[in-house]
Protein backbone atom coordinates (compact mmCIF):
# COMPACT_ATOMS: atom_id res chain seq x y z
CA UNK A 1 0.00 0.00 0.00
CA UNK A 2 0.97 3.40 -0.58
CA UNK A 3 2.14 5.83 2.48
CA UNK A 4 -0.73 7.77 3.72
CA UNK A 5 -1.21 10.64 5.49
CA UNK A 6 -1.49 14.51 5.69
CA UNK A 7 0.82 17.05 3.65
CA UNK A 8 -1.30 20.64 5.15
CA UNK A 9 1.28 23.01 6.46
CA UNK A 10 2.79 23.10 9.57
CA UNK A 11 0.76 26.28 10.62
CA UNK A 12 -2.51 23.79 11.09
CA UNK A 13 -2.46 21.22 13.39
CA UNK A 14 -2.53 17.83 11.62
CA UNK A 15 -5.34 16.77 10.37
CA UNK A 16 -7.16 13.83 11.70
CA UNK A 17 -7.60 10.64 9.62
CA UNK A 18 -10.69 11.54 7.20
CA UNK A 19 -11.41 8.89 4.48
CA UNK A 20 -13.42 9.83 0.96
CA UNK A 21 -13.98 8.10 -2.72
CA UNK A 22 -16.42 8.10 -4.97
CA UNK A 23 -18.04 5.74 -7.95
CA UNK A 24 -20.03 6.38 -10.89
CA UNK A 25 -23.19 4.96 -11.05
CA UNK A 26 -22.76 3.98 -14.73
CA UNK A 27 -23.80 0.07 -14.88
CA UNK A 28 -23.51 -2.63 -11.95
CA UNK A 29 -19.94 -2.33 -10.06
CA UNK A 30 -17.62 -4.81 -11.93
CA UNK A 31 -14.66 -6.68 -9.66
CA UNK A 32 -12.02 -4.21 -10.38
CA UNK A 33 -14.37 -1.76 -8.41
CA UNK A 34 -14.66 -4.10 -5.82
CA UNK A 35 -11.00 -5.58 -5.61
CA UNK A 36 -9.79 -2.05 -6.31
CA UNK A 37 -11.84 0.51 -4.40
CA UNK A 38 -15.11 -0.60 -2.60
CA UNK A 39 -13.00 -3.01 -0.66
CA UNK A 40 -11.18 -0.29 0.68
CA UNK A 41 -13.52 1.58 1.53
CA UNK A 42 -15.25 -0.86 3.45
CA UNK A 43 -11.62 -1.99 5.63
CA UNK A 44 -11.45 2.30 6.27
CA UNK A 45 -14.88 2.62 7.00
CA UNK A 46 -13.60 2.29 10.85
CA UNK A 47 -10.25 3.97 10.42
CA UNK A 48 -11.94 7.36 11.22
CA UNK A 49 -14.39 9.78 9.84
CA UNK A 50 -15.34 8.14 6.20
CA UNK A 51 -17.71 9.77 3.49
CA UNK A 52 -18.47 7.83 0.10
CA UNK A 53 -20.33 9.08 -2.57
CA UNK A 54 -22.26 8.26 -5.74
CA UNK A 55 -20.59 10.20 -8.41
CA UNK A 56 -23.79 10.94 -10.03
CA UNK A 57 -22.75 14.64 -11.46
CA UNK A 58 -19.11 12.70 -12.90
CA UNK A 59 -21.73 10.17 -14.78
CA UNK A 60 -23.70 12.59 -16.84
CA UNK A 61 -20.83 12.67 -18.87
CA UNK A 62 -21.86 9.46 -20.13
CA UNK A 63 -25.71 8.59 -18.94
CA UNK A 64 -28.13 10.45 -20.99
CA UNK A 65 -31.02 8.93 -19.74
CA UNK A 66 -32.86 10.82 -16.65
CA UNK A 67 -34.77 7.73 -15.14
CA UNK A 68 -31.57 5.25 -16.16
CA UNK A 69 -29.78 7.89 -13.76
CA UNK A 70 -32.00 7.93 -11.00
CA UNK A 71 -32.19 3.93 -11.59
CA UNK A 72 -28.30 3.47 -11.15
CA UNK A 73 -27.82 6.31 -8.30
CA UNK A 74 -30.13 3.92 -6.39
CA UNK A 75 -28.91 0.81 -7.58
CA UNK A 76 -25.17 2.01 -6.72
CA UNK A 77 -26.19 2.70 -3.01
CA UNK A 78 -28.01 -0.93 -2.89
CA UNK A 79 -24.74 -2.27 -3.94
CA UNK A 80 -22.41 -0.39 -1.28
CA UNK A 81 -24.73 -1.40 1.23
CA UNK A 82 -25.15 -5.25 0.56
CA UNK A 83 -20.86 -5.16 -0.11
CA UNK A 84 -20.28 -4.31 3.69
CA UNK A 85 -20.44 -0.36 3.96
CA UNK A 86 -22.50 0.41 6.70
CA UNK A 87 -24.40 3.46 7.06
CA UNK A 88 -24.09 3.78 10.62
CA UNK A 89 -20.07 4.17 10.24
CA UNK A 90 -19.18 5.50 7.10
CA UNK A 91 -21.35 8.79 5.48
CA UNK A 92 -22.53 7.41 2.41
CA UNK A 93 -24.54 10.14 -0.16
CA UNK A 94 -24.77 11.09 -3.55
CA UNK A 95 -22.57 13.87 -5.09
CA UNK A 96 -25.29 16.07 -6.38
CA UNK A 97 -26.84 16.49 -3.12
CA UNK A 98 -24.50 18.65 -1.71
CA UNK A 99 -24.37 21.59 -4.31
CA UNK A 100 -21.23 23.58 -2.25
CA UNK A 101 -19.17 21.11 -4.32
CA UNK A 102 -19.59 22.77 -7.60
CA UNK A 103 -19.45 26.03 -6.11
CA UNK A 104 -15.92 24.53 -5.24
CA UNK A 105 -15.43 23.71 -8.46
CA UNK A 106 -15.54 26.80 -9.86
CA UNK A 107 -12.94 28.57 -7.09
CA UNK A 108 -10.57 25.66 -8.37
CA UNK A 109 -11.39 25.98 -11.96
CA UNK A 110 -9.67 29.51 -11.99
CA UNK A 111 -6.39 28.01 -10.61
CA UNK A 112 -6.56 25.64 -13.30
CA UNK A 113 -4.10 25.62 -15.94
CA UNK A 114 -5.92 24.40 -19.16
CA UNK A 115 -2.40 22.51 -19.93
CA UNK A 116 -2.34 20.18 -16.74
CA UNK A 117 -6.24 19.09 -17.87
CA UNK A 118 -4.45 18.37 -21.36
CA UNK A 119 -2.59 15.71 -19.93
CA UNK A 120 -5.62 14.17 -17.95
CA UNK A 121 -6.13 10.46 -19.15
CA UNK A 122 -9.74 10.16 -19.57
CA UNK A 123 -9.86 13.58 -21.89
CA UNK A 124 -6.39 12.16 -23.70
CA UNK A 125 -7.35 9.14 -24.55
CA UNK A 126 -11.34 10.16 -26.45
CA UNK A 127 -9.22 12.45 -28.33
CA UNK A 128 -7.07 10.31 -29.27
CA UNK A 129 -9.33 8.00 -30.44
CA UNK A 130 -11.37 10.79 -31.97
CA UNK A 131 -14.02 10.98 -30.17
CA UNK A 132 -16.10 14.06 -29.43
CA UNK A 133 -15.51 15.27 -25.73
CA UNK A 134 -17.53 17.92 -23.56
CA UNK A 135 -15.84 20.60 -21.32
CA UNK A 136 -17.37 18.22 -18.67
CA UNK A 137 -15.27 15.27 -19.27
CA UNK A 138 -12.12 18.06 -19.99
CA UNK A 139 -13.05 19.95 -16.63
CA UNK A 140 -14.07 16.37 -14.71
CA UNK A 141 -10.46 16.45 -12.79
CA UNK A 142 -11.30 19.64 -11.19
CA UNK A 143 -14.69 18.23 -9.92
CA UNK A 144 -13.23 15.42 -8.51
CA UNK A 145 -10.72 17.78 -6.84
CA UNK A 146 -13.75 19.59 -5.07
CA UNK A 147 -14.78 16.28 -4.37
CA UNK A 148 -11.99 15.92 -2.22
CA UNK A 149 -10.85 19.05 -1.18
CA UNK A 150 -15.08 19.42 0.29
CA UNK A 151 -14.81 16.88 3.34
CA UNK A 152 -11.05 18.10 4.51
CA UNK A 153 -10.13 14.15 3.11
CA UNK A 154 -6.55 13.23 4.06
CA UNK A 155 -6.98 9.30 2.63
CA UNK A 156 -8.87 8.57 -1.15
CA UNK A 157 -8.89 4.94 -1.44
CA UNK A 158 -8.98 4.39 -5.35
CA UNK A 159 -7.88 1.63 -7.83
CA UNK A 160 -4.70 3.02 -9.62
CA UNK A 161 -6.38 4.77 -12.65
CA UNK A 162 -7.59 7.58 -10.58
CA UNK A 163 -4.43 8.46 -9.23
CA UNK A 164 -3.40 10.94 -11.91
CA UNK A 165 -6.80 12.85 -10.43
CA UNK A 166 -5.54 13.43 -7.42
CA UNK A 167 -2.68 14.76 -7.85
CA UNK A 168 -4.76 16.97 -9.94
CA UNK A 169 -6.09 17.47 -6.71
CA UNK A 170 -2.88 17.92 -4.78
CA UNK A 171 -1.61 20.31 -7.52
CA UNK A 172 -4.84 22.25 -7.22
CA UNK A 173 -5.20 22.31 -3.53
CA UNK A 174 -1.01 23.43 -3.13
CA UNK A 175 -1.66 26.68 -5.37
CA UNK A 176 -4.95 27.54 -3.98
CA UNK A 177 -3.35 27.83 -0.57
CA UNK A 178 -0.26 28.98 -1.83
CA UNK A 179 -2.34 32.36 -3.22
CA UNK A 180 -4.75 32.61 -0.43
CA UNK A 181 -3.25 30.87 2.52
CA UNK A 182 -3.96 27.17 4.40
CA UNK A 183 -7.29 26.31 2.66
CA UNK A 184 -7.10 23.35 1.61
CA UNK A 185 -5.81 19.71 3.06
CA UNK A 186 -4.02 17.58 0.99
CA UNK A 187 -4.45 14.19 0.31
CA UNK A 188 -2.97 11.00 -0.66
CA UNK A 189 -4.32 8.01 -2.65
CA UNK A 190 -4.22 4.87 -1.40
CA UNK A 191 -4.04 1.99 -3.54
CA UNK A 192 -4.58 -2.04 -2.40
CA UNK A 193 -1.45 -4.47 -3.20
CA UNK A 194 -2.94 -7.00 -5.58
CA UNK A 195 -6.36 -4.88 -6.25
CA UNK A 196 -4.88 -1.65 -7.69
CA UNK A 197 -5.46 -2.96 -11.54
CA UNK A 198 -7.66 -5.91 -11.52
CA UNK A 199 -7.49 -7.17 -15.25
CA UNK A 200 -10.05 -7.64 -17.04
CA UNK A 201 -11.45 -10.99 -19.25
CA UNK A 202 -8.79 -10.32 -22.05
CA UNK A 203 -6.33 -9.51 -19.59
CA UNK A 204 -6.22 -5.58 -20.31
CA UNK A 205 -7.41 -3.51 -17.31
CA UNK A 206 -10.89 -4.37 -16.67
CA UNK A 207 -13.54 -1.05 -17.36
CA UNK A 208 -16.53 -1.22 -18.70
CA UNK A 209 -14.96 1.06 -21.56
CA UNK A 210 -13.01 -2.25 -22.85
CA UNK A 211 -16.49 -4.79 -22.65
CA UNK A 212 -14.02 -6.73 -20.51
CA UNK A 213 -15.88 -6.97 -17.12
CA UNK A 214 -17.23 -9.60 -14.60
CA UNK A 215 -19.67 -7.51 -12.39
CA UNK A 216 -20.09 -8.46 -8.54
CA UNK A 217 -23.84 -8.96 -8.98
CA UNK A 218 -24.54 -10.90 -12.38
CA UNK A 219 -26.44 -14.14 -13.17
CA UNK A 220 -24.33 -16.54 -12.48
CA UNK A 221 -24.77 -18.81 -15.26
CA UNK A 222 -24.16 -16.35 -17.36
CA UNK A 223 -20.56 -15.26 -15.56
CA UNK A 224 -19.63 -18.05 -15.76
CA UNK A 225 -19.98 -18.29 -19.38
CA UNK A 226 -17.59 -15.00 -19.69
CA UNK A 227 -15.36 -16.83 -16.88
CA UNK A 228 -15.08 -19.89 -19.49
CA UNK A 229 -14.17 -17.20 -22.56
CA UNK A 230 -11.31 -15.70 -20.80
CA UNK A 231 -8.29 -15.24 -22.94
CA UNK A 232 -5.45 -17.54 -22.34
CA UNK A 233 -2.16 -18.73 -24.04
CA UNK A 234 -1.67 -21.53 -26.21
CA UNK A 235 0.96 -22.67 -24.51
CA UNK A 236 0.64 -26.93 -24.19
CA UNK A 237 -0.97 -28.12 -20.53
CA UNK A 238 2.46 -30.15 -19.62
CA UNK A 239 4.04 -26.91 -19.48
CA UNK A 240 4.83 -25.61 -16.26
CA UNK A 241 4.03 -21.77 -15.91
CA UNK A 242 4.41 -18.53 -14.00
CA UNK A 243 0.93 -18.05 -12.12
CA UNK A 244 2.59 -14.33 -11.32
CA UNK A 245 2.30 -13.74 -15.27
CA UNK A 246 -1.02 -14.88 -15.77
CA UNK A 247 -4.16 -12.95 -15.70
CA UNK A 248 -6.50 -15.64 -15.34
CA UNK A 249 -4.94 -16.78 -11.62
CA UNK A 250 -5.15 -13.21 -11.09
CA UNK A 251 -8.20 -13.40 -10.60
CA UNK A 252 -8.62 -16.76 -8.89
CA UNK A 253 -5.77 -15.41 -6.74
CA UNK A 254 -8.56 -12.12 -5.44
CA UNK A 255 -11.79 -14.87 -5.08
CA UNK A 256 -9.64 -18.01 -3.65
CA UNK A 257 -8.80 -18.69 0.16
CA UNK A 258 -5.49 -18.54 0.63
CA UNK A 259 -4.96 -21.79 0.81
CA UNK A 260 -6.68 -22.88 -2.28
CA UNK A 261 -4.55 -20.27 -3.53
CA UNK A 262 -1.30 -21.54 -2.73
CA UNK A 263 -2.75 -24.87 -4.45
CA UNK A 264 -3.70 -23.43 -7.39
CA UNK A 265 -0.20 -21.47 -7.65
CA UNK A 266 1.81 -25.02 -7.19
CA UNK A 267 -0.33 -26.64 -9.93
CA UNK A 268 0.61 -23.49 -12.03
CA UNK A 269 4.12 -24.02 -11.52
CA UNK A 270 4.62 -27.82 -11.79
CA UNK A 271 2.26 -28.12 -15.11
CA UNK A 272 -0.21 -30.67 -16.52
CA UNK A 273 -3.40 -28.99 -15.65
CA UNK A 274 -5.62 -27.26 -18.10
CA UNK A 275 -7.20 -23.70 -17.97
CA UNK A 276 -10.40 -24.67 -18.28
CA UNK A 277 -9.97 -26.29 -14.62
CA UNK A 278 -8.93 -22.95 -13.14
CA UNK A 279 -11.74 -21.40 -14.99
CA UNK A 280 -13.96 -23.64 -13.20
CA UNK A 281 -12.80 -23.24 -9.88
CA UNK A 282 -12.71 -19.37 -10.41
CA UNK A 283 -16.42 -19.22 -11.21
CA UNK A 284 -16.69 -21.62 -7.78
CA UNK A 285 -14.90 -19.58 -5.57
CA UNK A 286 -16.50 -16.55 -7.48
CA UNK A 287 -20.18 -17.82 -6.08
CA UNK A 288 -18.89 -18.05 -2.96
CA UNK A 289 -16.85 -15.20 -2.22
CA UNK A 290 -20.41 -12.89 -3.24
CA UNK A 291 -22.75 -15.30 -2.17
CA UNK A 292 -23.32 -13.28 1.62
CA UNK A 293 -23.26 -9.77 -0.35
CA UNK A 294 -25.79 -11.41 -2.90
CA UNK A 295 -28.47 -12.58 -0.11
CA UNK A 296 -27.71 -9.31 1.73
CA UNK A 297 -28.39 -6.99 -1.94
CA UNK A 298 -31.97 -8.99 -2.24
CA UNK A 299 -32.84 -8.14 0.92
CA UNK A 300 -32.18 -4.70 0.52
CA UNK A 301 -34.19 -4.50 -3.35
CA UNK A 302 -37.19 -5.05 -1.13
CA UNK A 303 -36.73 -2.31 0.95
CA UNK A 304 -36.27 0.98 -1.26
CA UNK A 305 -37.48 3.53 1.36
CA UNK A 306 -34.26 2.49 3.74
CA UNK A 307 -32.03 3.07 0.99
CA UNK A 308 -33.21 6.38 0.60
CA UNK A 309 -33.36 7.36 4.41
CA UNK A 310 -29.69 6.36 4.01
CA UNK A 311 -28.88 8.58 1.50
CA UNK A 312 -30.73 11.76 3.26
CA UNK A 313 -29.24 11.32 6.05
CA UNK A 314 -25.76 10.63 4.74
CA UNK A 315 -26.41 13.95 2.31
CA UNK A 316 -26.71 15.98 5.32
CA UNK A 317 -23.73 14.88 6.95
CA UNK A 318 -22.14 15.65 4.27
CA UNK A 319 -23.22 19.02 3.65
CA UNK A 320 -22.59 20.18 6.78
CA UNK A 321 -18.82 19.36 6.47
CA UNK A 322 -18.95 20.53 2.80
CA UNK A 323 -20.80 23.73 4.08
CA UNK A 324 -17.75 24.50 6.53
CA UNK A 325 -15.31 23.99 3.45
CA UNK A 326 -16.63 26.17 1.33
CA UNK A 327 -17.11 29.02 3.61
CA UNK A 328 -13.75 28.97 4.57
CA UNK A 329 -12.35 28.90 0.94
CA UNK A 330 -14.81 31.85 -0.09
CA UNK A 331 -13.61 33.65 3.12
CA UNK A 332 -9.87 33.47 1.51
CA UNK A 333 -10.60 34.32 -1.62
CA UNK A 334 -12.62 37.39 -1.17
CA UNK A 335 -16.15 36.40 -2.04
CA UNK A 336 -17.62 36.75 1.87
CA UNK A 337 -18.52 40.05 2.28
CA UNK A 338 -18.88 41.83 5.95
CA UNK A 339 -17.17 41.51 9.13
CA UNK A 340 -13.83 41.94 6.95
CA UNK A 341 -14.50 38.20 4.96
CA UNK A 342 -14.68 36.54 8.76
CA UNK A 343 -18.68 35.89 8.20
CA UNK A 344 -18.90 31.69 9.38
CA UNK A 345 -20.65 29.14 8.54
CA UNK A 346 -24.40 29.42 9.17
CA UNK A 347 -24.19 33.02 9.89
CA UNK A 348 -26.76 35.41 8.11
CA UNK A 349 -25.63 37.42 5.57
CA UNK A 350 -25.49 41.31 6.70
CA UNK A 351 -26.80 43.34 3.70
CA UNK A 352 -30.07 42.85 2.46
CA UNK A 353 -30.64 40.27 -0.65
CA UNK A 354 -27.16 38.82 0.15
CA UNK A 355 -25.69 35.43 -0.24
CA UNK A 356 -23.31 34.01 1.72
P1 LIG B 1 -14.92 4.86 -11.33
O1 LIG B 1 -16.38 4.92 -11.05
O2 LIG B 1 -14.47 4.72 -12.74
O3 LIG B 1 -14.29 3.69 -10.51
C1 LIG B 1 -14.55 3.51 -9.12
C2 LIG B 1 -13.32 2.96 -8.44
O4 LIG B 1 -12.99 1.68 -9.00
C3 LIG B 1 -11.61 1.67 -9.32
N1 LIG B 1 -11.38 0.78 -10.47
C4 LIG B 1 -10.45 -0.19 -10.49
N2 LIG B 1 -9.56 -0.58 -9.56
C5 LIG B 1 -8.75 -1.63 -9.89
N3 LIG B 1 -8.80 -2.28 -11.09
C6 LIG B 1 -9.68 -1.91 -12.04
N4 LIG B 1 -9.73 -2.58 -13.19
C7 LIG B 1 -10.56 -0.82 -11.77
N5 LIG B 1 -11.54 -0.19 -12.47
C8 LIG B 1 -12.03 0.78 -11.65
C9 LIG B 1 -11.28 3.12 -9.67
O5 LIG B 1 -9.90 3.37 -9.59
C10 LIG B 1 -12.09 3.85 -8.65
O6 LIG B 1 -11.39 3.97 -7.42
N6 LIG B 1 -13.52 9.64 -11.03
C11 LIG B 1 -13.88 8.48 -10.25
C12 LIG B 1 -15.05 8.74 -9.33
C13 LIG B 1 -14.81 9.90 -8.42
C14 LIG B 1 -13.92 9.95 -7.32
C15 LIG B 1 -14.05 11.24 -6.77
C16 LIG B 1 -13.05 9.01 -6.76
C17 LIG B 1 -15.43 11.12 -8.52
N7 LIG B 1 -14.97 11.91 -7.53
C18 LIG B 1 -13.31 11.63 -5.66
C19 LIG B 1 -12.29 9.41 -5.65
C20 LIG B 1 -12.43 10.71 -5.11
C21 LIG B 1 -14.29 7.36 -11.21
O7 LIG B 1 -14.74 7.60 -12.30
O8 LIG B 1 -14.20 6.12 -10.67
Amino acid sequence: MTAEGNDAAAARPPAPTRVLSGIQPTGRFHWGNYFGAIRQYIDLQTAGESYYFIADLHALTTVREPDRLRGLVHDAAVDLVALGLDPDRATLFVQSDVPEVTELTWLLMTVTPMGLLERCHAYKDKKTRGLPADAGLFTYPVLMSADILAYDATIVPVGEDQVQHIEVCRDLAGTFNHLYGEVFTLPKPRLVEGGARVPGTDGQKMSKSYDNTLDVFEDLAAQKKKIMRITTDSRPMEEPKNPDDDHLFALYALMAPESDRLKMADLYRRGGFGYGEVKKALAEAAAQFFAEARARRAALEADPQRIEAILSAGAGRAQAKARDVLDRARRACGLARGKAGKRLAGEKPSGKGGRL
